[in-house]
């Protein structure tokens, strides 16, 4: 399908429209600290050569490890990495030039050493092991910023995401199990704070009673939105580029993880 593109007045209005954007909260709450760190925190992708002291990283993985998870289960694994760590084992910087990286797992492994007691549910098993690992990665994602220390979670950029499963499996030896979900890359951020990027206005996401189907007008102007941020921010891509990115892995990725994840590939996944 298509995207519907806005014209160059479009481009205009809704780069305004982003760079207009603020969090709703009431003048009475405003003052609320880590409310202010919540809504204020963005994804950075450009970072200053200046190192995370060891205490600082130390404190956001406790973040991590003290999260909620089902059952307490901890479905999770953290791989860590400092600069010459992440260099001896992909052979390249951290992306964005961070200075530390976590690549968060979903394990089911681990706990199967003591307790394997459910039926087979492989499905359920992902996931909640995905919904945890998502809840450790927002915790680490706010001791970050809490500590002057920003992030960006990825899924895709430079091979250590869910779409490189596969790759990801064979370096870092994972058994049976264990599936990687994200990359976080954390550093002080180098420059400006990036303006937020277009977020659906409430009314769109909630509902009272039953599901009501997305306002067209409402959705085309985020897309449009999200394409001219994208321009405003890739000068020398798109956002139709960066769909294609994902488009190109998207077949291997899925038949990566369901081999991971049920034990078969995506092809033979013609299961009935
Ligand atoms: C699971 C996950 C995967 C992501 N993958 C990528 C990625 O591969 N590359 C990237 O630049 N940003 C990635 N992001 C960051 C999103 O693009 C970002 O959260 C979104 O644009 C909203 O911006 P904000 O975090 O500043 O609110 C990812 C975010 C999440 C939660």
């Amino acid at each position: 399908m298509a995207l519907s593109k806005p014209g160059p007045l479009g481009f205009a209005r809704s780069l305004a429209r982003i760079l207009a954007g603020r969090p709703q909260v009431p003048p009475s709450l405003q003052d609320n600290a880590l409310l202010r760190t919540l809504l204020n925190r963005r994804s950075v992708r450009s970072y200053a050569d200046r190192p995370i002291p060891d205490d600082v990283f130390a404190a956001i993985l406790e973040a991590g490890r003290l999260a909620p998870s089902t059952v307490n289960l901890q479905t999770w694994s953290f791989a860590v990495f400092d600069v010459a760590g992440w260099q001896e084992t992909f052979g390249r910087t951290i992306p964005f030039h961070a200075q530390r990286a976590i690549i968060l797992l979903g394990d089911v492994h681990r706990d199967k050493t003591v307790l394997d007691v459910f039926p087979s549910s492989p499905l359920v098993e992902y996931t909640i092991a995905v919904m945890n690992a998502g809840l450790a990665a927002m915790a680490m994602n706010i001791a970050a910023e809490a500590l002057g220390v920003s992030s960006v979670m990825l899924s895709e950029t430079g091979r250590t995401g869910l779409l490189d499963a596969g790759y990801l499996k064979d370096k870092l030896a994972l058994p049976e199990g264990v599936f990687p979900l994200m990359t976080i890359v954390f550093g002080y951020v180098r420059g400006a704070y990036p303006p937020m990027p277009p977020k659906l206005p409430l009314e769109a996401i909630c509902f009272e009673g039953q599901y009501r189907e997305p306002d067209p007008a409402v959705m085309e102007d985020w897309l449009h939105q999200m394409i001219a941020g994208y321009k405003a921010s890739n000068l020398r891509s798109s956002f139709d580029a960066q769909l294609n990115v994902y488009r190109a892995k998207i077949d291997q990725a899925e038949a990566d993880l369901h081999a991971m994840v049920f034990g078969d590939s995506a092809d033979a996944g013609s299961r009935s």
